[in-house]
């Protein structure tokens, strides 16, 4: 591989919270390779526009404790055709980039698999999302901050919960997948966590929301995942109130403000790991994967592993969670 000169960085998809400290981290590291990097603004749909500008050092100083992206995001349906991603490749060319480093999550390391596919850029991925459902990395960037949002804002509920007896619930992100659920259910001392990947039946949650009842538990907190089979929390809702007419209970979705905010110590280190890797990884001529955090090491994965299927959720969590949340 020839070696790099000028280097284009994008985030795509939805925000997480860490991806300005990933952008610092990858920007610092190609300035110490003499490498001129670019920021390519609105993901795919900025390289698709040609919305690329030349970044100073001073652009990603006192950034790392920002959430949001200072690279702005979208998510392009036009870089999903022939054409868009031909105009984002004549982009590149034109801006003279000659490596890329993308940060974004499913929908990124998808778009990246169809253009790699076609068009021949070295190119290395970061995981950037609040989901945590990629393929070879431990944690996403963003997750461990939407999880502690989540959680401030469940604890917050149960204080009101308690005050009145009440069964709530708390509806939250984390698209097909359910690992905010899980983790912020566990952290939240949840009476019941439901996550696409496990199935549960509305009459044993009735049945355990009865038996709680009768030993006098009045207050309920169900954390349920978008993505669950049951529809959210508006559409269990309505299935309980059927049900359990007499009992009082609201529906909370947290929403957006699980992807604000400013990146927690663990987000920053993440995105600042994974920023140096991977423009150390273009130096030491890799390309086409998505670099990621296994058991404290540093990782790299193919595009399209880390997209086949969710990774595997740990036996051991869903095994506790029907023991502790009694
Ligand atoms: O992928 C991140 C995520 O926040 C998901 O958890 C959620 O389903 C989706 O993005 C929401 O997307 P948008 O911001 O486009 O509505």
């Amino acid at each position: 591989m020839a070696s790099i000169k000028n280097i284009g960085i994008m985030t795509s998809g939805g925000d997480s919270p860490g991806m300005n400290a990933a952008i610092r981290a990858i920007v610092r590291t190609a300035f110490s390779h003499n490498m001129v990097p670019f920021g390519i603004m609105r993901g795919y749909q900025g390289m698709i526009e040609g919305n690329i500008k030349e970044l100073q050092t001073t652009d990603v100083s006192n950034i790392i404790q920002r959430g949001g992206t200072i690279l702005k995001t979208a998510r392009s349906k036009d870089f999903m055709t022939e054409e868009g991603m031909k105009k984002a490749y004549e982009n590149i060319k034109s801006h003279h980039i000659d490596a890329l480093v993308l940060i974004g999550g499913d929908g990124t390391m998808r778009g990246a698999v169809a253009f790699f596919e076609k068009y021949n850029i070295p190119a290395i991925g970061l995981p950037g999302t609040i989901d945590n459902d990629l393929n070879g990395t431990d944690f996403t960037i963003g997750f461990d901050t939407a999880v502690n949002t989540a959680v401030g804002a469940i604890d917050k509920i149960r204080d009101t919960a308690e005050a009145h007896n009440r069964l709530f619930i708390v509806e939250v992100m984390g698209r097909d997948a359910g690992y905010i659920a899980l983790h912020s259910g566990i952290a939240c001392g949840a009476e019941s966590i439901l996550i696409p990947e496990q199935k549960e039946s509305i009459d044993m949650l009735i049945e355990n929301i009865k038996n709680d009842q009768r030993r006098k538990k009045l207050t309920n907190i169900i954390v349920v995942a978008e993505g669950d089979e049951f529809g959210g929390a508006q559409e269990l809702s309505n299935k309980l109130k059927d049900e359990l007419p007499w009992i009082d209970y609201r529906v909370t979705i947290l929403g957006h403000i699980q992807r604000g905010g400013s990146p927690s110590c663990a987000d920053r280190i993440l995105s600042s790991r994974l920023g140096y890797a991977a423009v150390e990884a273009l130096v030491a001529n890799r390309s086409q994967e998505m670099v990621g955090i296994i058991n404290d090491k540093i990782e790299f994965t193919p595009f399209h592993n880390c997209i086949k299927s969710h990774k595997p959720m740990s036996q051991d969590l869903l095994t506790m969670i029907n023991v502790l949340a009694k």
